[in-house]
């Protein structure tokens, strides 16, 4: 989105010469609840923006009162489609393990579309944060743990947000949030906390917000969090010289829900009308829900301490975001959203492709998987083999879980007529209502049974926002279900069903076969069986590291490597994760070759080329992420010890043989040097290829000035 266009200035500085004060202050509310003082405030053209307020009926008749209003600005109409608003896709960090940005893409297009057809114009989403500590509910709802795939993961969610290819409906803004370093929290704990150096802010949790602007985000959500004590929606500092200036982004900035009042209880403002003044003044224009800014911007407008320009700044960034979309012309007379495309047979389609291309094949030691379709009798065990509403995951929007098709269904319908199908809940998840479900009948189904399909994991609510947790294992009793089960069968396929990575140390050594399957909202059960079946081969690859166990937590592929490497330990665990970034297993076995590099030395302005052959060594197809790390072992400041640069999935038939070729630029070793502009320092540089973050192929070469 092009808020940078010249073309709607003087249009704007006309119409802010006939706004009243009220009118403009409008401009900068925004409210998540409607009620009479909202209605009111439609009618008299004294509000700029809504959230939770959606359908095209509703939309069209308030966009009309607006429009009719003596204020006639449309509405901005947000909404947190975070995966999926009608067609429930998976969870964000389950379609960030497909290395598929194009499909990634065309999910947020098709959320985009359906929710445009129920009037939203603005979404808050893509979830931007890099997140390292799976405690934290809400690593759910982003890329990962590698800074470098999280902007290209939120630069395809911003580009298929605002795909905007139709013009019988409004179009949509992304709105990337939330800026910036939420995701630091201490301790995992939700709105906590972050302690993060201007070098972690530039090389961690800045790239993806950068690669976003870039992509043409026309909003970005501040956050509730402090950033080493500066409350992100109230700094000056993070929002104008950093989010403005130094990232060049244009847009709009709206609070997260009502982080400026939250100034207060931050300590860094001894009132509402302090907070205002400082949310204001820092760049937050749209206030989300508080009707702060309602009350207090009469009175600072009054003192002086909050400028008519100042005022009319803010509202000037929010009109161009209104313009850009073409909001005006769509609402000059509000008539109807044109075609719906709720649930079209084609977004229910993606929705399978992405779902199964998310699922990662953790453990398939004995070559269990892929099933065949003629076994005899196959019991579906666990709380959440057939739990629909917990496949549409943390942010549900508008989906139904009568669309979802759970494992339990997917399975029946995979099978041939000859396979006999059980089903035995086991045990019932914490907080669900239907507390049903004995681990005795479910044992006994087994001890029967050729194969065990054991559906275990969290419920949908243990993820999301303020869903930190302690402990990263499987809940009470799930454990048990899992041991007796297993004591019982030898053939037990273990699929996970999670927002976050769970500590699987235990279930390792109880089962050769697991399957994270995260939450993959309405197509599950078939993607599922696609997977188990091998209608498709598994492709997707870990995006965040799994811990062995909590007591490790954070720990990412992409650490320093410390001046004594070789004596970092525990004394009562492992130091590696128990699953790294980057890891996923295949039907396929996958064999690289010949690392080559096109030169030794690479000067400012050229290419080098990687080069490795990639071998299908398996009478399957199938498909493989191959990934590019770098190192620059020699500094001015120590950096990771690798880092994903990157990746290319390719399709293998069974024996065949592929080249891949990386090419790597100067720009692609720069790291934040002085005033945090990239810098590339001439030495070594190490490359590694493979198929996950662990890989030790290496080659390396010299960048000379
Ligand atoms: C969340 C945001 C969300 C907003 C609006 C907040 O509590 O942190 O991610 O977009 O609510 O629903």
């Amino acid at each position: 989105m092009d808020c940078a266009r010249m073309d709607y200035e003087d249009q704007i500085t006309e119409m802010l010469k006939n706004m009243t004060i009220f009118q403009k202050i409008g401009q900068l509310v925004q409210f998540g609840t409607f009620r009479e003082l909202e209605k009111q405030l439609v009618k008299d053209g004294e509000i700029g923006s809504l959230l939770n307020f959606c359908g095209s009926t509703q939309v069209t008749e308030i966009q009309n009162w607006i429009m009719q209003s003596e204020c006639p600005i449309p509405l901005l109409i947000g909404d947190d489609v975070i995966h999926g608003y009608k067609t429930g896709f998976p969870i964000p960090l389950a379609e960030s393990c497909s290395f598929d940005l194009a499909c990634m893409e065309e999910t947020a297009a098709i959320a985009a579309r359906e929710a445009a057809c129920d009037g939203v114009n603005m979404i808050f989403a893509p979830m931007v944060d890099v997140a390292r500590d799976p405690r934290w509910g809400r690593v759910a709802e982003g890329a990962g743990e590698d800074p470098w795939y999280g902007s290209q993961v939120a630069a395809a969610r911003v580009r298929g947000f605002q795909r905007n290819d139709w013009d019988d409906k409004p179009h949509v803004t992304a709105c990337p949030k939330h800026y910036v370093g939420y995701a630091a929290s201490e301790g995992g704990r939700d709105y906590s906390y972050t302690e993060i150096s201007e070098r972690t802010l530039h090389e961690t949790y800045l790239p993806p917000f950068r690669a976003a602007v870039e992509a043409g985000a026309g909003a970005v959500m501040s956050a509730f969090n402090d950033v080493s004590g500066d409350p992100a929606s109230l700094s000056h500092h993070l929002l104008e010289d950093v989010l403005r200036e130094e990232l060049g982004f244009r847009g709009l900035v709206v609070s997260d829900w009502e982080s400026v009042e939250q100034g207060v209880a931050h300590g860094v403002a001894a009132d509402l009308r302090e907070a205002v003044k400082k949310g204001l003044l820092a760049g937050v224009e749209l206030d989300m829900n508080s009707g702060i800014y309602r009350e207090q911007l009469p009175a600072l407008l009054e003192s002086g301490e909050i400028t008519e320009e100042d005022l009319d700044r803010a509202v000037r960034r929010i009109l161009r975001v209104k313009f850009s979309l073409g909001l005006f012309e769509q609402y000059e007379s509000p008539e109807s959203l044109g075609q719906q495309l709720h649930r079209h047979p084609e977004h229910v389609r993606t929705a399978r492709q992405m779902a199964r291309e998310s699922i990662v094949l953790l453990e398939n030691r004995k070559q269990l998987l892929p099933l065949s379709r003629e076994l005899g009798s196959i019991v579906v065990i666990g709380p959440l083999a057939d739990a629909p509403s917990h496949m549409l995951g943390c942010w549900q929007c508008k989906t139904d879980a009568s669309h979802v098709v759970t494992l339990l269904q997917g399975v029946r319908e995979a099978v041939s007529a000859d396979t006999e199908i059980r089903y035995a809940k086991g045990c019932a998840l914490p907080f669900d209502e239907d507390q049903s479900g004995d681990i005795e009948s479910a044992v006994l189904a087994a001890q029967g049974s050729d194969l065990v399909l054991l559906a275990l994991g969290e419920p949908c609510g243990f993820c999301g926002e303020n869903n930190s947790r302690a402990f990263l294992d499987l809940p009470q009793p799930q454990d048990e279900l899992l041991r007796r089960v297993c004591a019982v069968n030898p053939n037990v396929v273990l699929i996970l069903m999670n927002g976050r990575p769970l500590t699987l140390t235990r279930e390792r050594e109880l089962v050769d076969t697991i399957v994270e399957a995260w939450y993959l909202g309405d197509e599950s059960g078939h993607a599922l069986a696609d997977v188990l079946f091998g209608d498709y081969n598994p492709s997707g690859k870990l995006t965040i590291s799994f811990p062995r166990s909590v007591g490790q937590v954070p720990i990412y592929y992409n650490q320093r490597n410390s001046g004594r490497p070789e004596l970092i330990r525990y004394i009562d665990e492992e130091i590696t994760p128990l699953y790294p970034f980057g890891y996923g297993l295949s039907y396929s076995r996958f064999v690289y070759e010949d690392l080559t590099l096109s030169a030794t030395v690479l000067h400012p302005g050229e290419t080098l080329r990687v080069q490795v052959t990639l071998r299908n060594d398996s009478e399957r197809g199938g498909e493989e992420v191959v990934q590019m790390y770098l190192r620059d072992p020699a500094a001015s400041v120590t950096r990771p010890v690798r880092e994903l640069k990157g990746f290319e999935k390719v399709s293998l038939a069974p024996g065949e043989r592929k080249t891949v070729v990386f090419e790597i630029t100067e720009d692609m070793l720069a790291f934040p040097g002085a005033d945090w502009k990239p810098v590339a320092e001439p030495g070594e540089f190490q490359v590694f290829v493979g198929g996950d973050s662990r890989c030790d192929n290496m080659a390396s070469f010299r960048l000379e000035q």
